[in-house]
């Protein structure tokens, strides 16, 4: 969809002088403010964008998010009937190869990754080596970044048939190293996969299987599971995508990028904010203690976690589909009295006008966490299961960049507000000195060069 191209007529006030910057898909490019100068030697003008809360970093066509109609689509299909009538394997084959796969094309990925889902035995003594209460996203960020050591043809990325074998190896494999980082950490053995189960069935089985024979996951359990997959597996430039397009621009191996992906998933107000959902509820403990919290969350010494989005500023789609899928698990497993403490939390925030006028709404971890205790996983598991379902999307993220040509490797610039140069000081003439304020330095470096910040 390229619009006619217009553009922005922006005058310098220091110099008087005038600049047309063309529009192009409602951006400018950054590149053509340095046109911008006050004399020749001048470095030009750059876009300075804290947490790039308004910067486009590519031009992308897998997932489409609009945040104010809350509305997510996968390669243009709703989340809503993906959700319904997909399974995670063919999303994950439609957000990779950006069509839905045929009756042929679906067999053959699902064999593909089912014979990919065991690991090099070395892996266990990678895991054994863990503290027993060793938290799971830390030993996933461990053993995925190892098993680029296991497959040196990862380095390869140009080459297409390779990248693809990587990636069955990714979306397998994380299945059961997430299994054995819970068997680990409850102290029970490692369970193989079993090639007779769906993606969803294996995993259970690979998690519970006891002295049975044969493990038979519960049908509904399991389909849940794969439909939390399919809500997980993309969401544009998220903060882990973006983790992982940085690291794949540099041509690192995608196993070491999969790995920066995890570790920025695990972060509370990511991929970790499942987790501290649970932690925050069972906190709260009953209804009576909502508007006490509710207080602490506006003094702003607490943040209602699984509320609040950078792109939705309405109902995440995902947690509405979420909401209906606990109503199916909790036939299974019996309802969690944590559901109806979140529920009350939920009505009692969207009546607030803290949260109204700040358009915070629920968002996809607000109701997952509940979802997976009465499924019987620990609260440390929560971020696992998210990231088990967002590789497929980090993966197709990474492919497009590589592929992109107008990527090359990620590497912002700064505004420098440290110190101009300085003599180096002798030990013998240094004194304690105070914590340095940094607004001083940059204050006086500013006075230097009023329209020149240091680079
Ligand atoms: C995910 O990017 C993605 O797509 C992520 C994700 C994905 O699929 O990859 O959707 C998955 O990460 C979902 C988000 C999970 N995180 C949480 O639930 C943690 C709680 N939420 C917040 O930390 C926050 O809402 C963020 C981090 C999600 C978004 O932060 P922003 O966009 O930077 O918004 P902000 O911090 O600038 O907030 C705007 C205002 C602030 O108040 P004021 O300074 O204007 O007074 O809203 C307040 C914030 O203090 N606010 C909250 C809040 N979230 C924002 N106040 C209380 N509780 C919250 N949860």
């Amino acid at each position: 969809m390229s619009e006619q191209v217009s553009t922005l007529t922006v005058t310098d006030n220091r110099t008087g002088r005038t600049y047309e910057v063309p529009i192009k898909d409602g951006a400018v490019r950054a590149a053509d403010l340095r046109k911008i100068k006050v004399d020749d030697s001048d470095f030009g003008l750059m876009a300075y964008d804290p947490a790039f809360t308004n910067t486009a970093s590519c031009r992308s066509a897998i997932t489409f998010i609009d945040g104010e109609a809350g509305i997510l689509r996968y390669r243009g299909y709703p989340i809503q009937e993906l959700a319904e009538k997909s399974s995670f394997l063919e999303v994950a084959y439609l957000l990779l190869a950006g069509e839905l796969p045929t009756r042929e094309e679906l067999a053959t990925w699902e064999d593909e990754i089912t014979h990919h889902t065991m690991v090099h035995e070395s892996i266990k003594k990678f895991i054994d080596g863990f503290h027993h209460d060793a938290h799971p996203m830390g030993m996933l960020v461990s053993t995925v970044g190892a098993l680029s050591t296991f497959y040196p043809d990862a380095k390869q990325i140009k080459d297409p048939g390779l990248r693809r074998l990587q990636i069955v190896r990714l979306i397998a494999k994380i299945t059961t190293l997430a299994a054995y980082s819970y068997r680990h950490s409850v102290g029970f053995p490692y369970v193989y996969p079993d090639n007779d189960l769906s993606y969803a069935g294996n995993f259970l089985n690979m998690l519970w299987k006891a002295t049975e024979l044969k493990y038979e996951p519960d049908p509904v359990l399991e389909h849940a599971l794969d439909v939390l997959f399919i809500l997980h597996a993309d969401h544009e430039q998220n903060c882990s995508a973006n983790a992982m397009r940085a690291v794949g621009s540099s041509e690192a191996d995608p196993f070491s990028a999969a790995a920066a992906a995890i570790a920025a998933l695990y972060g509370p107000l990511h991929g970790g904010a499942n987790e501290q959902v649970l932690r925050m509820l069972r906190e709260i403990g009953s209804p009576e203690n909502i508007p006490a919290f509710i207080a602490q969350v506006k003094d702003g010494k607490k943040k209602l976690m699984g509320f609040g989005h950078r792109v939705y500023k309405n109902y995440d789609p995902r947690a509405r589909v979420i909401r209906q899928i606990a109503d199916e698990v909790f036939k299974v497993t019996g309802t969690s009295p944590l559901l109806d403490l979140a529920m009350e939390l939920e009505r009692i925030a969207l009546e607030d006008e803290y949260f109204v006028s700040r358009r915070l709404y629920p968002n996809v971890d607000f109701y997952t966490g509940i979802i997976y205790q009465a499924m019987g996983f620990p609260v440390e598991m929560f971020p696992v299961l998210f990231a088990i379902g967002r590789m497929p999307g980090w993966l197709a993220q990474w492919e497009e960049g590589l592929l992109d040509p107008e990527q090359k490797i990620a590497r912002p610039r700064q505004i420098y507000i440290g110190h101009g140069e300085r003599p180096y000081v002798p030990m013998s003439e240094r004194s304690q000195t105070a914590a340095e304020d940094v607004d001083a330095i940059a204050a006086q470096a500013a006075q230097a060069a009023p329209d020149r910040p240091l680079r």
